[in-house]
């Protein structure tokens, strides 16, 4: 038997903007995970199996019009491999259509716990290029901010098209993650952004560009430790994602209500206009942050530390 799994991820700053190649900063969420199992079944096939949403895919070519059934079917066509007999049972702990890189992470677990069971060595580039690929056929024109975040579970400045970029974190710090409830599709947001920046191109640019501006700072104040001047930046990038349209009125009531309770910043996170919102709080301030969350219409609340990985050290 064979297991893997993989992160859910947040973006601290920049997104939206980082599918137009302005600068991004994410990071993983190693508490909340998608987990993979793989059993040898002889004579099966490669079959997948999401158990907690009680659906099974083959792999195969007439069967990759799914996400998981792709990117086996990517996987094995890549190394030179024939579908083996291989029960894969996937779960995950990650929202589904909340900004936490469900998808991306659910892919990951897939492709790591296929390529152990087939004792293929390979590169974290690889397997990236190939969730991305996946990524590409699902959400349109994904920036890769979720893949790569989630396959080399690190702290990453990230620029599209461009190779990853770790972040120091000098000091780690915790964020909290408050949950809408609200599900929201990353495709049709970033859809609207491109209508929006279609029909204002100039004004659209200089929102992105002060975008791209608070993430080369954020990474400033990350690597340098200086992580309390990281709300003010948070609040101005959620200003500049309400212009874009991207936020929901839960999203900025819960917003507003973290930062009436004394949290130095907090905007949405991920594609928004509903899923997730962040919060950077203190620890005197923390239980009260979270009672004006659960009051303003979070559903649910995740802590999360942001520190360094071992991964790629
Ligand atoms: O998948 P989400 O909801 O975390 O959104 C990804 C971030 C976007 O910038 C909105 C899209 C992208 O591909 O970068």
């Amino acid at each position: 038997m064979f297991q893997s799994s993989a992160p859910a991820k947040v973006i601290l700053f920049g997104e939206h903007a980082a599918v137009y190649g302005y600068p991004a900063v994410a990071a993983p969420v190693s508490s909340v995970r998608a987990l993979a199992e793989a059993h040898s079944t002889p004579g099966t096939g490669l079959q997948i199996e999401l158990t907690d949403l009680q659906m099974m895919f083959r792999a195969g070519p007439h069967e990759a019009d799914n996400p998981l059934g792709k990117l086996a079917a990517l996987l094995l066509q890549h190394f030179g491999q024939k579908p083996p007999d291989l029960t894969i049972r996937m779960r995950s702990e990650i929202p589904i259509a909340s900004g936490m890189g469900s998808g991306a992470a659910i892919s990951t677990a897939l492709g790591k716990v296929l390529l152990a069971a087939l004792d293929i060595p390979y590169t974290l580039e690889e397997l990236n290029e190939l969730v991305f690929e996946v990524e590409k056929f699902y959400h349109g024109t994904p920036s890769g901010i979720d893949n790569t975040v989630i396959v080399y579970e690190q702290p990453i400045f990230f620029v599209k098209d461009h190779p990853i970029e770790k972040l120091n974190i000098a000091r780690p710090f915790r964020l909290l993650i408050g949950d809408t409830g609200d599900k929201s599709l990353t495709k049709d947001v970033v859809d609207h952004v491109r209508k929006q920046y279609e029909s204002d191109p100039s004004g659209i640019k200089m929102i992105f560009e002060e975008i791209g501006g608070i993430s080369a700072q954020a990474r400033q104040h990350i690597e340098s430790g200086s992580t309390d001047s990281l709300g003010p930046l948070m609040i101005r990038n959620h200003e500049l994602l309400q212009k874009l349209g991207t936020s929901s009125k839960k999203l900025d009531r819960c917003v507003e209500a973290a930062v009436g309770a004394g949290a130095l910043g907090a905007k949405l996170s991920g594609a928004g206009r509903g899923g997730n919102m962040i919060v950077l709080a203190n620890e005197a301030n923390e239980d009260d942050v979270k009672t004006a969350l659960l009051r303003a219409g979070a559903v649910k609340i995740i802590d999360t530390e942001i520190k360094p990985s071992a991964l790629l050290d």
